[in-house]
């Protein structure tokens, strides 16, 4: 596996008594969409405002591209970055082309690939317009392009489908998601609900009041939050006994047990046959990744 293009150690970010960002350990993969996630105020702008040098971390070392972020290497290092922190900086009475043309002196980019991130964003047909006219979707799109003015490896995404309507979520995830599988960038995108952010990253860091909880694929959050198995028998107090080692409940119509892997499934059915339980069904009470999220966060914020 290729080394992560991020990694942080120990990022804390303090204001006053109010430690905001906890002592992060970040790994995010390379070449995919990795979703970072977490209830309004979690820390996830002043992490990425810390990755990308706008705001000075209290303690902690951040490596990108295997380079670490100093006061002499953070230029350089910036520049393999492209991004957007909350809504996109164009000027609402100059055209999207004449935005462009801004931002690409402003970079000192190539004109060339500012017309081909036009291009990628789909607004080629827009950028005669003043932005004031630009629907929300197209100023986060217009937002977008800024940022792949640089040809960035990687792009750091602040909630950028944010207020936007179903179509333009569809569009912008549309959007990161072939950016990141057609052209290989990295792309780390924020969000505070789920269901924006689980259709296009294939791995997560979930942090709640500053700390990562989390860190992974979907299937490890799966894996690692393991579904409670309903074994349904009329001989439920029997049943307890016999698994006595792991721990069951005894519930409507029979016992269930937590945290059990497909091995220890197998072995509980096996015990329970031994001696004589009749088993008239066994359950696996899947957990959506919605329900993980709540109780990992404690909070319904999340969801959509
Ligand atoms: N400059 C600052 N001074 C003091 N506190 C701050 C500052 N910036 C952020 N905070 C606090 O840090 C916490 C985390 O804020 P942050 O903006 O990083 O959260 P977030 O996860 O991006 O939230 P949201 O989903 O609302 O965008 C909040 O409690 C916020 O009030
Ligand atoms: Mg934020």
């Amino acid at each position: 596996m290729n080394s992560p293009i991020i990694t942080t150690r120990g990022l804390t970010k303090t204001y006053g008594t109010h430690t905001v960002v906890n002592n992060l350990a970040l790994e995010i993969p390379q070449g995919a969409v990795h979703g970072l996630l977490g209830p309004n105020g979690s820390g996830k702008s002043t992490t990425m405002k810390m990755l990308l040098g706008l705001v000075t971390p209290t303690a902690g070392e951040i490596t990108v591209l295997g380079q670490p972020m100093t006061r002499a290497t953070r230029d350089e290092v910036l520049s393999s970055i492209g991004s957007l922190i909350e809504s996109p900086a164009a000027y609402p009475h100059l055209t999207g082309a004449e935005n462009m043309q801004i931002v690409t002196r402003l970079f000192r980019a190539d004109p060339a690939n500012a017309q081909r991130a036009v291009r990628l964003v789909h607004l080629e047909k827009h950028m005669d317009k003043q932005v004031k006219h630009y629907s929300l979707g197209m100023k986060q799109r217009l937002g977008i392009a800024f940022a792949l003015v640089r040809d960035p490896q990687l792009l750091i995404l602040d909630e950028p489908t944010n207020g936007l309507d179903p179509a333009g979520i569809e569009e912008i995830r549309e959007l990161i998601i072939s950016l990141a599988r057609d052209e290989g960038r990295t792309v780390l995108v924020s969000s505070h609900l789920l269901s924006e952010v689980e259709k296009m990253a294939t791995s997560f860091s979930i942090i709640n009041q500053g700390n990562l909880v989390f860190q992974g694929s979907q299937q490890q959050l799966f894996d690692a939050h393991l579904p409670d198995v309903y074994v349904q028998t009329p001989a439920a107090t029997v049943a307890a006994e016999v698994l006595h080692d792991m721990r069951p409940r005894i519930v409507s119509g029979g016992v269930e047990v937590s945290g059990l892997s497909d091995d220890a499934v197998a072995a509980a059915c096996a015990q329970l046959v031994h001696r004589g339980v009749p088993i008239h069904q066994v359950l696996r009470k899947r957990r959506s990744l919605e329900e993980i999220f709540i109780g990992m966060t404690g909070r319904k914020g999340l969801s959509a």
